[in-house]
């Protein structure tokens, strides 16, 4: 046993002792791990894991491998490598193809040596204790239970948006992340675009009066579904198919259940419902001081779903939420569609990045010394460990990723069930995170898992 893996496991026992709330700084890095960082001491390098290193995993360990003081050690993928993703994202990519060797590749080319280790299963990032951080970027069923272990074993943890598949797995990441005192990145990086943030500062200075209406706009389905005659297809070379699957049902492959295509597939994700709702869903919490808590009633306004097939999540979102102080929510596919606030004395929409107002002059308006000016971060992944070594939250922690996500997972649920009103509109109390008038909407709070898998 090296130095480096005594000093992890004080660390962890220490953490383990300050209880809730205390965050651990990172401990040394092994010798094995040193590689071109060399400028930076070991003692103030953080040691890395990505989970998943598809196409949003690659672009994440890309960003960490960017950041001086980590050293990514360790890759995990279910896939070897895809050329499926290949053609999917190739331009983009440089050529590469994604899974854990390629991604294993591409550290040890960074680094100019060999030494990253590459694994199938997660659970091998999860039992080593030479590792301080991981990011998690699996398909949206994969999120909660890597994140709760990674929880468990002293691991900070940078995970993707949407943060979970449900609620209840939602409130249970947020709080294995509370119990352990990990330092936590939900990846909704409109949390680290001033952009955003400066609107959401107009909003919440009162420069649009009072708020009265938030729209969020998402884009369309952007994979067609497989024929309605669709066939299994023989599972690829590489691919550990059931680890996969892992807590969703087991059911036939076909290319388009997995690779980027998951999105589609409600037993995966919520659809365009939370894929891109969770970014928009975020800034609007952001600008209507609602992070911790969430909205009280919710109606499907026409949402449609398709009638069969293999893609089964909503082809068109419409919900709308109401929450207590009275501001409207809405979520709608329109992919030429803003992200606007209505107030009681203007309006301020964003499209594409670009701000449009009225007044026009709330463009180029100041934020003054003494207005509320909200969590500055510019670069998410940076973010992330500034804080780990700073010991301090993070511009997504997970409660706020947790509430966003919520959000749109009840939209999803007032969908399906088609309420609309009269009498029809779901009510919701935020602080007991259940409904208060449908046990069928309640139901759909949590799912089973596939044994072994369990929260
Ligand atoms: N923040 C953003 O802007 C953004 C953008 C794209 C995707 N995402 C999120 O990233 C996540 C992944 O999306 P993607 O587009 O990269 O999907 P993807 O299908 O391209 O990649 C997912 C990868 O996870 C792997 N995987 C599946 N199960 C695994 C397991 N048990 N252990 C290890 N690896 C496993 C798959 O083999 C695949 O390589 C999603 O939650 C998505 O919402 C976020």
């Amino acid at each position: 046993m090296n130095t480096s893996r005594i000093s992890r496991r004080r660390f962890l026992k220490r953490s383990a002792v300050a209880g809730a709330g205390s965050i651990g700084l990172p401990y040394l890095v092994a010798s094995s791990a040193l590689g071109k960082a060399g400028s930076i001491a070991p003692s103030n390098r953080i040691t890395f894991a990505s989970i998943g290193v598809g196409g949003m995993g690659a672009n994440n360990m890309r960003a960490f491998l960017s950041q001086n003081d980590v050293q990514v050690v360790a890759v995990c993928d279910v896939e070897e490598a895809s050329d499926e993703y290949g053609h999917w994202y190739k331009k983009g990519w440089d050529g590469a193809w994604f899974g854990r060797e390629p991604a294993r590749k591409i550290v040890d080319d960074h680094y100019s040596q060999k030494g990253c280790d590459a694994y199938i299963d997660f659970r091998n990032i999860i039992e080593r204790d030479d590792i301080d951080a991981v990011c998690v970027t699996t398909p949206d069923h994969w999120h909660a239970i890597p994140v709760i272990m990674a929880a468990k074993s002293g691991k900070h943890i940078y995970c993707e948006k949407p943060l979970s598949l449900t609620v209840a797995e939602g409130r249970a990441m947020v709080k294995a992340v509370e119990r352990y005192g990990v330092v936590f990145q939900t990846g909704t990086q409109r949390r680290s675009d001033e952009r955003f943030r400066f609107v959401c500062e107009l909003v919440r200075n009162g420069r649009i009066g009072r708020l009265k209406r938030i729209v969020t706009s998402i884009g369309a389905n952007n994979k067609e579904a497989p024929a309605k005659d669709w066939k299994p297809m023989p599972v690829p070379d590489g691919l550990d198919y059931d680890m996969w699957l892992g807590p969703a049902p087991w059911v036939p492959y076909h290319k388009d259940r997995c690779l980027y295509t998951f999105r589609f597939g409600l037993d995966y994700s919520g659809g365009q419902t939370t894929n891109l709702g969770a970014h928009f869903i975020d800034v609007a919490q952001w600008a209507n001081d609602t992070d911790r808590t969430g909205p009280i009633e919710f109606e499907d306004l026409g949402a449609e779903y398709p009638a069969d097939g293999l893609f089964t999540t909503a082809t068109k979102v419409h919900y709308r939420a109401r929450y207590a102080n009275g501001v409207e929510l809405t979520c709608e596919t329109d992919p030429n569609g803003p992200m606007r606030f209505e107030g009681t004395e203007g309006w301020i929409e964003i499209r594409g990045g670009k701000m449009t107002s009225q007044p026009k002059s709330l463009e180029t308006s100041v934020i003054g010394p003494n207005e509320i000016h909200l969590y500055k971060s510019n670069d998410h992944h940076r973010n992330f460990v500034d804080c780990i070594k700073a010991n301090r939250e993070t511009a997504a922690p997970a409660e706020v990723g947790h509430r966003s996500t919520s959000i749109c997972h009840l939209g999803n649920i007032a969908m399906t069930l088609k309420r609309k009103p009269p009498g029809g509109k779901l009510h919701w109390n935020p602080e007991t995170e259940r409904f208060t008038n449908s046990d069928q909407a309640n139901q759909m709070l949590a799912r089973a898992m596939r044994s072994p898998w369990h929260l």
